[in-house]
C-alpha cells in the first residue's frame, strides 16, 4: 500500500475556547495539544510525511516550540493557513502540488490539529478503505436527538438512526480531493469538513466507525474532558 501524507489544519483562532493562547498550543498533561496530535502520525508506520498548517504569525513558534522541541522527523514543512478551515486545507493541497506530488492514488489524510485523542490504531483500516473506494472518514453515531432549527423554531427532526457525527481523520485519494477542492473553489462552495466537497459531486464516501474519545477540543470544558481521557491512557 502507498504510504499516506497527512495535512493537519491548526490555523484556527479558537474563538469558542477563548483565552489568550490559541487552543492548539494549550498543554494537556504537560504537552501541547498540537504535539499530541502530531505524535499520532509521527509514530505510525503507514504515514510518510506530515504538513502542519498554522497561522502565518505562528510559523516560527510552531517550528521551535512544537516541531524542534519534540523532534517530529516526518514534518515536511509548515504551511501558512487561510481565513477558514477550507482555505487552510486548500493551502496544504497547494503545498503538496508545489512539492511535486503526482501520484493520483496517494492517500491524503486530513486531521484537525484540535483532535489529540484519535486512536491511531484505526489508521490501517482507514487507509485500506481509501485504497479500495477512494474516500473514507471517521465518524460516530449521534448520541443526542438532533433538531433542524431556524430562529429557535424546530423545522425538522431527522431520524437519529441515520445521523452520524463526522470526525477526522478524513482521507481521500489525491486526485479526488484535489478535484473536489478545485470544483468547490470554482462554485464558491464552502463547508465545515472535507468530505462535503466530494459528496456534492456524487463521489462515494465511506464512514468508518470511530470512538467517542476522539473529541475536537472546542470549548473550555473540553480541556477537562481531554485531560481526563488522557489520564487513563498516558
Ligand atoms: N482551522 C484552520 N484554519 C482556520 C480555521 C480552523 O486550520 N482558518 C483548524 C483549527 O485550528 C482546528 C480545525 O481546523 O484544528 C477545526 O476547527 P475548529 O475546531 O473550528 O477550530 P477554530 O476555528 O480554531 O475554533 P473556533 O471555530 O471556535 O474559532
Ligand atoms: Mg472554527
Amino acid at each position: 500500500m502507498i504510504k499516506a501524507t497527512v495535512l493537519i489544519p491548526a490555523a484556527g483562532t479558537g474563538r469558542r475556547m477563548g483565552g489568550s493562547v490559541r487552543k492548539q498550543y494549550l498543554e494537556l498533561c504537560g504537552k501541547p495539544i498540537l504535539a499530541h496530535t502530531l505524535t499520532l502520525f509521527e509514530d505510525h508506520p503507514l504515514i510518510e510525511n506530515i504538513y502542519p498548517i498554522v497561522s502565518s504569525d505562528d510559523i516560527s513558534y510552531c517550528q521551535e516550540q512544537i516541531i524542534d522541541r519534540y523532534g517530529f522527523s516526518k514534518v515536511q514543512r509548515i504551511i501558512a493557513g487561510g481565513a477558514d478551515r477550507q482555505a487552510s486545507v486548500r493551502n496544504g493541497l497547494d503545498a503538496l502540488a508545489k512539492d511535486g506530488f503526482n501520484q493520483p492514488q496517494r492517500p491524503i489524510l486530513i486531521h484537525d490539529g484540535a483532535r489529540p485523542l484519535f486512536d491511531s490504531q484505526r489508521l490501517s483500516a482507514l487507509l485500506e478503505i481509501i485504497d479500495k473506494i477512494g474516500a473514507c472518514i471517521i465518524g460516530v453515531p449521534a448520541k443526542d436527538t438532533i433538531k433542524d432549527v431556524e430562529n429557535n423554531k424546530i423545522i425538522g427532526s431527522p431520524d437519529r438512526n441515520r445521523l452520524w457525527q463526522a470526525q477526522t481523520p478524513q482521507g481521500f485519494q489525491y486526485q479526488l480531493i484535489r478535484n473536489a477542492f478545485d470544483q468547490a473553489d470554482a462554485d464558491g462552495f464552502v463547508a465545515t469538513d472535507d468530505a462535503s466537497l466530494l459528496e456534492r459531486l456524487g463521489c462515494p464516501v465511506q464512514v468508518l466507525e470511530g470512538d467517542y474519545r476522539n473529541i475536537k477540543v472546542t470549548t473550555p470544558e473540553d480541556i477537562l474532558i481531554a485531560e481526563a481521557l488522557f489520564g487513563g491512557s498516558t
